[in-house]
């Protein structure tokens, strides 16, 4: 397999949702500063990468890689100088096919020169998509998907640069039917440290309620993927979406306690420049940090689910359980679950800490929240108590 280069699930910020095309070497750096000013880049969120858009329409007289000289005048080695010098790491975007998404060209058939201009530009990351993929007759398309991304995990492999391996290939397989969708997820994570699985998150452009509901979809389909993640190797479901989003405040706190529920990467997607203060708080929340970044490495299940409500539960690695109460309606509710369900071992009590307030309460079994808001999520921490609940008032 692939070398396990994300022990944890990779954290950083990505142009992608906030700026699609619109980037260049000001707006790259802007954000990497803010990463730096805002605190978060010391909680974790250290890679940048660039997204699509940042090359020319065609390759240079050698075959090379160019990239566009209006967006970026000093070159894409020079972005990865700033940001080390940051102390952040550089990632990249690129595509297995013959053109990228936006129509820039693709790796296909220039996989190991390519992945030596990366090295020589001090890339630690790279997201491969995979459109315009040629398809000739005679293959299955999972083989021919197969083919490309080994042809490019092996490049990466062969520049002797560790660089983090973000693969798309079971994107482009989500409506294929959940047995071959599952097999690519399966070579993927032999391939690569993680994937991007299913749809795009929406883009800022797009309305509120529309990125909500593309939360939503995001964190459905993910969920039902727990079985296929294992430690090193992780589920990607895009985005975070929390800044000026248009999202309130118990929507980005939703999104950041179930991203980190799944294990999932943290990656931002916003400007940072104008982060609000309560956004700000959402992304740093250091205790939901690190139950996303758990060593035990391992994605929470989900407990119960209908349309109206999710309770997962994740196992974490000194013994508690993290169990969130996911309200997705458009009313108040009240969500509770057990210990027992939460997969807790029998005790005579246990200790509810509520990792948004920060407030904590003993509780005989019975992992409640009161009134949880539309699109709210309550995310504890939860741990068995040996003693009883006087215990548990001492302590
Ligand atoms: C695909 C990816 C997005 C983004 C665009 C760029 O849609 O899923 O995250 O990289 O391509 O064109
Ligand atoms: C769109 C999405 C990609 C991928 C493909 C699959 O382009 O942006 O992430 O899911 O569809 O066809």
């Amino acid at each position: 397999p692939y070398p396990n280069l994300a022990p944890r699930p990779p954290m950083g910020w990505n142009n992608w949702s906030y700026y699609s095309c619109n980037i260049n070497e000001k707006v790259i750096l802007d954000n990497a500063r803010a990463l730096v000013r805002t605190g978060l880049a010391a909680k974790g969120y250290d890679t940048v990468t660039v997204d699509d858009c940042w090359m020319a329409k065609q390759r240079g007289p050698r075959g090379e890689l160019v990239p566009d000289t209006t967006k970026f005048p000093h070159g894409m080695a020079y972005i990865g100088q700033e940001l080390h010098r940051l102390g952040l790491k550089f990632g990249i975007y690129e595509d297995v096919g013959t053109l990228t998404c936006g129509k820039y060209p693709g790796s296909y058939g220039h996989f190991k020169e390519d992945a030596r201009l990366f090295a020589q530009w001090g890339v630690d990351y790279l997201k491969a998509d995979g459109c315009n993929v040629p398809r000739p007759a005679g293959r299955t398309k999972e083989q021919i998907y197969r083919d490309v991304y080994e042809q490019q995990s092996r490049a990466l492999l062969d520049v002797g640069r560790p660089i983090t391996f973000s693969v798309s290939a079971p994107a482009y397989f989500q409506y294929d039917g959940d047995a071959v969708w599952h097999r690519v997820i399966d070579w993927s994570a032999r391939l690569g440290n993680l994937w991007r699985g299913g749809r795009d998150i929406a883009l800022e452009q797009q309305s509120p309620a529309t990125k909500w509901s593309s939360i939503v979809y995001n964190f459905r389909y993910n969920a039902g993927l727990a079985a296929l993640q294992r430690p090193g190797r992780w589920n990607d479901p895009d985005f975070l979406l929390a800044g000026d989003s248009g999202l309130n405040r118990h929507e980005m706190q939703s999104q950041m306690s179930l991203w980190a529920m799944m294990a999932a990467p943290l990656i931002s997607s916003t400007n940072l420049a104008g982060l609000s203060p309560e956004a700000r708080e959402v992304l740093g929340n250091q205790e939901i940090i690190a139950v996303d970044q758990d060593p035990l490495g391992e994605q929470g299940k989900v407990v119960e689910q209908n349309d109206g409500y999710t309770v997962m539960s994740r196992r974490l690695g000194n013994g508690d359980r993290a169990v969130a109460l996911f309200n997705a309606g458009d009313a108040p509710r009240t969500l509770s679950t057990t210990a027992a369900a939460a997969g807790l071992p029998d005790a005579p009590s246990y200790w509810l800490h509520n990792l948004v307030t920060g407030h904590g309460r003993h509780s005989g079994g019975t992992i409640a929240a009161r009134d949880v808001p539309p699109h709210g999520t309550v995310l504890y921490r939860v741990t068995a108590r040996a003693g009883g609940q006087d215990a548990a008032a001492g302590a």
